[in-house]
This record gives structure tokens, sequence and C-alpha cells, in this order.
């Protein structure tokens, strides 16, 4: 008998391997460990004991070291903290479908592009999906919308793109879009309908990187992704935020994030919501 899936003993993360741990994943993810040292012992420890690495200096020679990606990814699965559900913030898509909208529809161009940049497992860009269907009804075909949804961890965007969710995390939504955006697939589980989830393209893609899309974004929400990001990396990003707003386009961060407005070019417009305009 393998004694050692009964061993549940913790790897001891050194101060060194800590820091060394904590600048690598800065500098590449803009992730801030510094208050998560019991975390990565807790989460981290299995994970070492499995591929038979004994210690965490090692590990981060394995993750620096590999080429394929999948080290990284197990890596990201584990640290990053996912929780995310559907309508989340109300007022944001509130403020969307009232003011943003109206507004936006009110252009020549029939086009929109919206980013959910930190989506997790889809609720958000789902979430704007189904927001956007009901405002444009019957008109929606008219239209050329598409919502790009991104995340840095594989896992949850595998997830999100199933757009499978047990019935807890859909019971709170309006009974009408239960019933139009969902098909009931399993004892208690719900599916979101084709016609949604194909309303948004899922890519891989880490906030760090310049961002080179093709056309630029009527509306980015990057909600509870930059609290684990320091004030350096969030400035930089809100500015790579703002190149790649179209003129009059919203950025939405999370109600327990801020923006240093004395060094963005956005236009606060409520809390939480900023807009991009010359005006
Ligand atoms: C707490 S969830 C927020 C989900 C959703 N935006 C919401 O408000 O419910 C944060 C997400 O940000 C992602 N994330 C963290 N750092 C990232 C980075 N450097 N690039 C892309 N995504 C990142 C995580 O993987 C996680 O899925």
């Amino acid at each position: 008998m393998d004694l050692d899936i009964f061993n549940n003993s913790t790897t001891q993360l050194s101060d060194k391997e800590f820091m060394d741990l904590k600048s690598f994943v800065y500098n590449t993810y803009g992730i801030d460990l510094s208050r998560k040292r019991q975390l990565i012992e807790a989460r981290l420890s299995n994970t070492l004991r499995a591929k038979g690495i004994s210690s965490f200096d090692q590990y981060l020679r394995v993750l620096k070291s590999d080429n394929t990606g999948e080290e990284i990814t197990t890596f990201l699965n584990k640290i990053t903290t996912n929780y995310s559900y559907f309508a989340r913030e109300a007022d944001h898509f509130d403020f969307l479908a009232k003011t943003v909208l109206p507004q936006l529809a009110k252009r020549p161009k029939r086009e929109l592009r919206i980013w959910s940049a930190g989506c997790s497992s889809g609720q958000e860009p789902y979430t704007l999906a189904m927001v956007i269907d009901q405002y444009f009804g019957d008109q929606k075909g008219l239209w050329d919308t598409a919502i790009l949804a991104t995340d840095i961890s594989t896992n949850v965007l595998g997830k999100a793109q199933l757009g499978i969710y047990p019935l807890k995390d859909i019971e709170n939504l309006p009974a009408t879009w239960k019933s139009k955006y969902f098909t009931k697939v399993g004892e208690d589980s719900y599916q979101v309908v084709p016609k949604i989830r194909k309303e948004v393209i899922y890519r891989l893609f880490n906030l760090m990187d310049p961002i080179n899309f093709k056309k630029p974004f009527d509306v980015i929400f990057c909600r509870n992704v930059m609290i684990y990001f320091d004030k350096t990396t969030t400035n930089q990003l809100i500015e790579r935020f703002y190149n790649a707003t179209a003129e009059g386009g919203y950025l939405f961060i999370g109600h327990s994030e801020t923006i240093d407005r004395t060094k963005s070019k956005y236009k606060y417009v409520q809390p939480s919501v900023y807009q991009k305009t010359s005006g």
C-alpha cells in the first residue's frame, strides 16, 4: 500500500523561498503574494508531494524552466482566487443597461466591443451577454456585438466555456432570465443557452502582457482582479486599458478597488465607473 497518500504534512516554505517565489509571481503576473504565505504552503504542498518535489526552491526552478506552460498553469490555478457570481455588483449592470448602452447605441456604427478582463468561470461575461440580449431584444441581430473574456487560469476558462453551473449559482437571477438563458442539463446543473454562449470569446491572457487586440473596446470590465496587484502594477494596467478603450468608452472596476485619479486620464463617472472622454 502506498502510505504516502496518507501523508498530509506541509512542505516548509523558507523566508528566502517565499521571497523568490513572490518576486517571480509579481514580475510575471503582477500578483502580490506578500500576505499569502500560508495560502501558498497550504495550497501547494500537495502539488509538490505529488510531483516528488521536496522543496519550494526546487519547485521554483521547475516553474521557471518549464516550456510547456503546464507547470505554470497548475501553479496559477492553485494560487489565484476565482470567486465570482452572476450579476455581481448588480448596479454595474443596471448602469450599463440604463446609461451606457443607450448612449453607445446612438452612434452610427452598430458595433459593440466588450472585454471582461479576469473573467474567472464565466459568470461576468455571461451576465454581460444577457444584459445586452435583454437591451437589444429583437433588434439584436442588427448589431455586431462581441464579448472578449480573458483570464490567466485555464482551469476557470474551461469551466466558463462549458457554461454549466449548479442551481444555487443561478437561484437569485430573475425568473425570466433563468428560463430564457439556462437549460437544465442534470439533477442540479444548468447550462447557459448556446445563443448566449456564442456571444463570448474566451482567451488565455495575462494582464501584464501588452494589450494588442485588433479593435478598441467600448466597455471594459476588470473587477475584483486588481485587488491582487500593487499600486504601480494597477496604475500601469489602467493606462494600458485607457489606450485600449474607444473614445466615449467605459471602464468598470470592482467596488472595493480604486483608481488613482491623479494618474489616470479616465474621467470619473460614479464609484467604480470611469469613461474615456476628451470632452
Ligand atoms: C476574483 S476573480 C474576479 C472574477 C470577476 N471579474 C468578478 O468580479 O466576479 C479574479 C480573476 O482574475 C484572474 N487574474 C488574476 N491575475 C491575473 C492576470 N495577471 N491576468 C489575467 N487574469 C488574472 C484570476 O485568475 C481570477 O479568475
